[in-house]
C-alpha cells in the first residue's frame, strides 16, 4: 500500500462517527451490496462466517419502526413490562466501575447537553431514546444476527464484520450508527423479519447520508491516548 492509500484507509476509519440525524435520501441497493461484499472479507474463527444481515428499507422499515416505537412508548408508560423486553445477552455490566462509568456519563451528558436536555428532563430523554427506534431517520436498517448455536465467539466474528460495514460505508460517503438499543425489542424485530427461531439479534446499524446541518452530528467523542491502553513489552 502506498502512502496515499494508507491515508484513504485511515480517513475512512477516523471519519466514522455515530450519526444520529440522517437525510431523507435513499441509498442505492447496489452500494449496500458492495459494502456487504467487502465487509464479508472479515475474519472469523475457522472461517465459520457466522453472520447474517437483514437489509430493511421501504414499507418493511416503516412497519418495524411503528411496531418497536409503539412498544417503547408502552414501556415508558408501563415500566413493569421491562421484563418482557430483556436483552438476550447483557451488553453492559450489571455493576459499573471506573473509569468506564465516568466515560459513559461524560458521553451521555455530552450528547444530551448538545441537545439541550438537562438532568431530570425525563420526557425529553425518552423522546431522544425513541429516536433510536426511528433509526434517526436513516433510510436503511441493517439487523445483524447469528445462529444461537454458535455461542459467544460468533459475536466477536460478527462485530468485526460490522466494523467493516461501517468503514466501507464511510469510503462511499455514507454514515452509520451502531445501535444496541434494538436488542431490547429482539422479539419484535425477529418477528417482523420473519427470522428463524434459532437466530439471535446482535446489533443494528442505521445506514444513510448524514444530515450535515443537525447539531447532534457535531458530537465528536474523545479517545484515550495509546499510553493509557497499550502496553509495549520488549524484554
Ligand atoms: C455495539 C454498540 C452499540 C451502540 N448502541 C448505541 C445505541 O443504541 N444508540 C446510540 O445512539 N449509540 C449507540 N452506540 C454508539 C456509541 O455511543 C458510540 O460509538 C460512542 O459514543 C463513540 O462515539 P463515535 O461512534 O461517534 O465514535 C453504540 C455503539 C456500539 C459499538
Amino acid at each position: 500500500m502506498n502512502l496515499e492509500q494508507v491515508h484513504y484507509v485511515d480517513h475512512a476509519i477516523t471519519s466514522r462517527q455515530s450519526i444520529r440525524a440522517f437525510l431523507d435520501q435513499p441509498v442505492d441497493p447496489q452500494i449496500i451490496k458492495d459494502i456487504l461484499t467487502v465487509a464479508s472479507r472479515a475474519p472469523s474463527g475457522t472461517n465459520t462466517q457466522p453472520w447474517k444481515v437483514y437489509v430493511v428499507t421501504g414499507k418493511k422499515r416503516d412497519e418495524m419502526i411503528e411496531r418497536v416505537c409503539n412498544a417503547q412508548i408502552e414501556l415508558y408508560t408501563k415500566p413493569e413490562l421491562a421484563q418482557q423486553y430483556q436483552e438476550t445477552f447483557a451488553y453492559y455490566p450489571e455493576k459499573w466501575i471506573s473509569p468506564f462509568i465516568d466515560r459513559r456519563r461524560e458521553n451521555g451528558w455530552g450528547l444530551y447537553g448538545l441537545l439541550n436536555i438537562q438532568k431530570g428532563e425525563k420526557e425529553k430523554m425518552a423522546r431522544q431514546q425513541l429516536r433510536n427506534y426511528q433509526l434517526f431517520d436513516a433510510p436503511v436498517a441493517l439487523y445483524f444476527t447469528v445462529n444461537k448455536a454458535m455461542g459467544i465467539g460468533s459475536k466477536m466474528d460478527i462485530s468485526m464484520m460490522i466494523q467493516n460495514v461501517m468503514i466501507a460505508a464511510r469510503a462511499r460517503g455514507l454514515d452509520t450508527c451502531p445501535q444496541a438499543a434494538w436488542n431490547h425489542f429482539h422479539s419484535i424485530v425477529l418477528d417482523v423479519l420473519n427470522a428463524p427461531e434459532d437466530e439471535e439479534l446482535v446489533c443494528t446499524i442505521a445506514l444513510g447520508y448524514a444530515d450535515p446541518e443537525h447539531i447532534v452530528n457535531t458530537f465528536v467523542t474523545p479517545r484515550i491516548g495509546i499510553e493509557e491502553f497499550a502496553v509495549f513489552m520488549d524484554e
